[in-house]
């Protein structure tokens, strides 16, 4: 079969028997979020028509100001998981502790948590801009059958089973791994199907995208700002060139594609940056280095990182490979 032709369903079963634990309930799960990522997705195509836009009224845990879309994405992934009975704890950005699962008969017997934010990116909603939401799986530590504890969410990135994001672009993909490269998948809005139109993604080695906030330029630490200006240099293939989005899902989407480095460094105002480390830098790891890249908070590897809260922020640099060296190496001289 041609390999465009192939759907996401048929995908996912031809490649259950080659995850390691696979008992068909990993499946189940990357099942519905696709179904949940449709259901968004129809949500944030209407966005100017319908009352969606602007703010909820109320704050997150971290002081952020929530908007419709945020809520309402966050609904439809917790609902459609909770719906279906196939995991066992849910952690959102959007939700202040994480929310255990108990099936029906009050026998847990599912494996997995989840881990999401739900929408990424809220500040572009208004403008019609790309947004998305990231995915984290991970088999629970606790025993099978009890309830999910906050161990089970505070795992190192390198224990996820699976991560992925959906980007709500001008097409619509599903991009994830399971620990076996990097695949994604294109919907066809006209039939609701997702097909595999991104087979084995890989970063470029290397590339001319750097992508950062640089209002914040002022509140960088050294490093960081002489990262920029090596950046801007004319010289070699330099100066490269800054694209930066505002929707970490838009701009590793296209780093991934097209070869750069994204960063959202700690600074004087933000002394862990801005990026969640569960839920956003975790995830987004995962994805860069199955597809070969790399990500680190300057210093050490993301998915090193010790987890200590559920809402924790870590300083995040990903992207290509040696561009993320690179920004290692200035960090480490100052
Ligand atoms: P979220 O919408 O889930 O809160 O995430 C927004 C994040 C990320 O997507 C983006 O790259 C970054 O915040 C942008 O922050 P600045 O506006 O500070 O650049
Ligand atoms: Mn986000
Ligand atoms: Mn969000």
């Amino acid at each position: 079969m041609d390999k465009k032709n192939k759907t996401l369903g048929e995908f996912i079963i031809e490649n259950q028997s080659s995850f390691q634990y696979s008992t068909g309930e990993l499946s189940k799960l990357i099942h519905a979020i696709r179904l949940a990522a449709k259901v968004v997705n129809h949500e944030v195509n209407k966005a100017g028509l319908i009352d969606v836009l602007g703010a909820a009224g109320d704050t997150n845990i971290q002081g952020e100001d929530q908007q419709k879309l945020d809520v309402l994405a966050n609904e439809k992934f917790i609902q459609t998981l909770r719906n279906r009975e196939i995991v066992c704890g849910i952690a959102s950005e959007e939700e202040d502790d994480f929310i255990s699962i108990n099936s029906n008969d009050n026998k847990q017997r599912n494996k997995y948590i989840v881990l999401i934010d739900p929408l990424d990116g809220s500040s572009n909603i208004d403008v019609n801009v790309s947004v998305g939401t990231i995915f984290s799986i991970y088999r629970r530590v606790t025993p099978v059958g009890t309830p999910v504890t906050l161990e089970d969410f505070l795992q190192p990135g390198k224990n996820q089973v699976a991560a992925g994001y959906i980007i709500y672009g001008t097409s619509t993909m599903l991009v994830y791994t399971t620990g076996d490269g990097v695949n994604g998948f294109t919907l066809n809005p006209a039939i609701g199907t997702f097909y595999l139109s991104h087979p084995g993604m890989i970063f470029p080695d290397s590339g001319k995208i750097y992508s950062v906030n640089e209002g914040n330029y002022s509140h960088f630490p050294q490093g960081v700002k002489d990262y920029i200006k090596y950046c801007q240099k004319e010289e070699e293939d330099r100066p490269y060139t800054s694209r930066y989005i505002g929707s970490l899902v838009s701009d590793f989407h296209r780093n991934m594609i097209k070869g750069g480095i994204y960063m959202y460094p700690k600074s004087s105002v933000a002394s862990n940056g801005k990026l969640r480390l569960l839920y956003e830098c975790n995830p987004m790891a995962f994805i860069a280095e199955q597809a070969g890249g790399k990500a680190s908070d300057g210093y050490t590897r993301i998915l090193e990182v010790e987890a200590t809260e559920l809402h924790q922020r870590v300083p995040f640099f990903c992207g290509s490979k040696k561009m993320v060296e690179k920004a290692e190496e200035f960090m480490a001289k100052n």
